[in-house]
């Protein structure tokens, strides 16, 4: 049985994570990231660390959540990256890229007359699975539809994810849900035979960005609305105040008749926002009429 150096003989373990010690990092998530812990995540939380507090060597993990609060820089975000959750997968909820193909794309190309690129933001993007299955749809949509250009900025709170999406390599396994045809055009494989890992193509690449951006605290400055937000699966862990302070900043930052798109487990009832309901997961601001 292979042995980490967590459990090596001689190793000294760290003290366990106390309650005020989960308490103080349950805090500051939810101030800095809008992220809830319930106490039942006190030992998610500590074999998150794990890792990391041996690593540093310090001696019980309340010290190491201290420096990292205190140091702030480096530390800080790796105790965030170490308690984001990222799972994603490329096509994930496929309904929502056959709404996008059949209802958005179809209204976005009228309402904008393909006189300048459609602007997508996929928000909380994890390792970029989302963004490049969004590339792939609109990429297919632009052969058959002239005119048709498209810009995706993709972001996440988690560097970790976030470095993983710009370098835009999967192995075999992630890639398994994209469908073959799409796998030949789109995805590169490696020189080397023994490497079977696929990196993404340049006309996916082309349109991304990729840029870290605190859902929670970072000002929604962006240059031009939005015709499309994906946020799914990212509010799951935000309070309903959380929820709708988000919601209400994403409202502003969305062009008239633009679509949000959230997790197929959530939904906005009993959140306040202007935005209509289309269908379930699916809202659009309204178009506003001038008086
Ligand atoms: C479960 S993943 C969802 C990924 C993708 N949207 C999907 O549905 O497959 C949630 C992502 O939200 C990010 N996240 C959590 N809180 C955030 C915040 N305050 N600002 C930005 N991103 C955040 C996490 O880092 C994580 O990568």
């Amino acid at each position: 049985m292979p042995t980490s150096a967590a459990t090596l003989p001689g190793v000294q373990q760290p003290l366990p994570l106390s309650a005020a010690g989960f308490s103080t990092i349950a805090g500051f998530l939810r101030q800095h990231a809008g992220i809830e812990l319930n106490e039942d995540k006190q030992s998610l939380v500590q074999s998150r660390l794990r890792k990391h507090v041996v690593a540093s060597g310090f001696g019980s993990y309340d010290q190491y959540v201290d420096h990292a609060l205190r140091q702030q820089g480096s530390a800080l975000i790796t105790l965030v990256d170490a308690l984001t959750t990222n799972k994603t997968a490329f096509f994930r909820e496929a309904d929502h890229f056959r709404f996008l193909e059949t209802d958005w794309l179809p209204d976005a190309c009228e309402r904008t007359g393909l006189k300048r690129p459609l602007r997508i933001w996929s928000a909380g993007c994890s390792a970029g699975h989302e963004p490049y299955t969004l590339a792939m749809v609109l990429s297919e949509a632009a052969e058959r539809t002239p005119g048709l250009a498209f810009e995706i900025l993709a972001t996440d709170l988690c560097t970790t994810v976030l470095r993983t999406a710009a370098a835009g390599i999967y192995s075999q396994v992630d890639v398994a849900p994209v469908p073959e045809a799409l796998r030949r055009k789109y995805l590169l494989r490696s020189r080397s035979a023994d490497d079977t890992r696929v990196a993404m193509g340049p006309e996916l690449r082309a349109p991304l960005q990729f840029k870290r951006f605190n859902l929670v605290t970072d000002p929604y400055a962006f240059d031009a609305p939005f015709d499309l937000i994906m946020c799914r699966n990212v509010m799951i862990y935000f309070s309903n105040a959380t929820r709708e302070q988000v919601i209400a900043h994403m409202h502003d930052v969305m062009a008239p008749s633009a679509h949000l798109i959230v997790g197929h487990s959530e939904s906005l009832s009993g959140i306040r926002t202007p935005l209509r309901y289309v269908a379930p997961t699916i809202y659009q601001r309204p178009l506003e009429i001038a008086s």
